[in-house]
């Protein structure tokens, strides 16, 4: 699998490109997909970043079966290690990523979109973690993020089965935020990801960073932190930019300092 990344300042599109095989994930293809994702964390002009698929079928049809059909156990364990420092680093990213789930998202396709903030869904969109019809687990971090996106028990449901969901049902258990038509769902996405890029850059990334510790670390780690990210925010030009523009009833000029 190759990957694009198309640069619309300050949005960056991150295009999972291998149509012809549904856009499944090998090794090749995660190696340029985390090398994109630390490049884009790199990049400040960046400030939120749409995850996709090419063609109109996938976002991502999973880890690439084919390559894994005769891994031993050691290269199976790189092979998730891979997977896992994939998502960790859209989840550390300092930008929010918006999946825009746009066809077929299993198994390694739903883990990705499993590790972004936020997910779009075309009315095509189908989820599922079907490792284990396949004889093994999930290994890119299905078994983890999903029960903490959707209810523990719904979760289990769709792990155990590997059942395949539409993208009203991914809506109506909280898997997804919105469904759009197909042909609207990328351009929502840059909607989306406009209205967040127009706040302050470093108040949007120290509430993500936020959010993550305190959904890995628990309430009272979460608040101390957001206390010191809090008083942080005041060491910055954005802070006292974002104050003046509403007393001064104007629309604030963010600078990222
Ligand atoms: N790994 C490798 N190749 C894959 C793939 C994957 N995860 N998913 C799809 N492909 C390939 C198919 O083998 C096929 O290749 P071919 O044209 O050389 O035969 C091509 O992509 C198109 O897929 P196809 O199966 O013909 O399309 P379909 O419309 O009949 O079915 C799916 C679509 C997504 C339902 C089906 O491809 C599927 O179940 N894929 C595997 C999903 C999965 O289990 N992923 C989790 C892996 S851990």
């Amino acid at each position: 699998m190759s990957v694009r990344v198309e640069r619309e300042e300050p949005i960056a599109l991150l295009v999972l490109d291998r149509p012809e095989r549904l856009n499944a994930l090998d090794t090749a293809g995660l190696r340029a997909l985390l090398e994109a994702i630390r490049g884009l964390a790199a990049d400040e002009s960046i400030r939120v970043v749409i995850l996709t698929g090419a063609g109109d079928r996938a976002f991502a049809a999973g880890a690439d079966i084919g390559e894994m059909v005769a891994k031993s156990p050691g290269e199976a364990l790189a092979f998730a290690e891979l997977g896992q420092a994939v998502c960790r680093a859209i989840e550390e990213a300092p930008q929010p990523y918006i999946a825009a789930v746009n066809g077929y998202a299993l198994g390694g396709g739903c883990e990705l979109a499993l590790a972004c903030d936020i997910r779009l869904a075309s009315e095509r969109a189908v989820f599922a973690q079907p490792e284990v019809t396949l004889g093994i687990p999930p290994g890119w971090g299905g078994s983890q993020r999903l029960p903490r996106v959707v209810p523990p028990g719904v979760a289990r449901e769709l792990l155990y089965t590997g059942r395949h969901l539409g993208a009203e049902e991914a809506l109506r258990i909280g898997l997804v935020n919105a469904v759009y038509p197909a042909g609207e769902l990328l351009e929502r996405a840059r909607e989306l990801a406009q209205q967040i890029a127009a706040n302050g850059p470093i108040a949007v990334r120290l509430t993500k960073q936020a959010v993550r510790i305190g959904l890995e670390h628990g309430l009272a780690a979460g608040l101390a932190y957001e206390r010191q990210v809090f008083a942080h925010a005041f060491t910055t030009d954005d802070q006292r930019e974002g104050m003046r523009a509403f007393l001064e009833k104007r629309k604030p000029l963010f600078r990222g300092r």
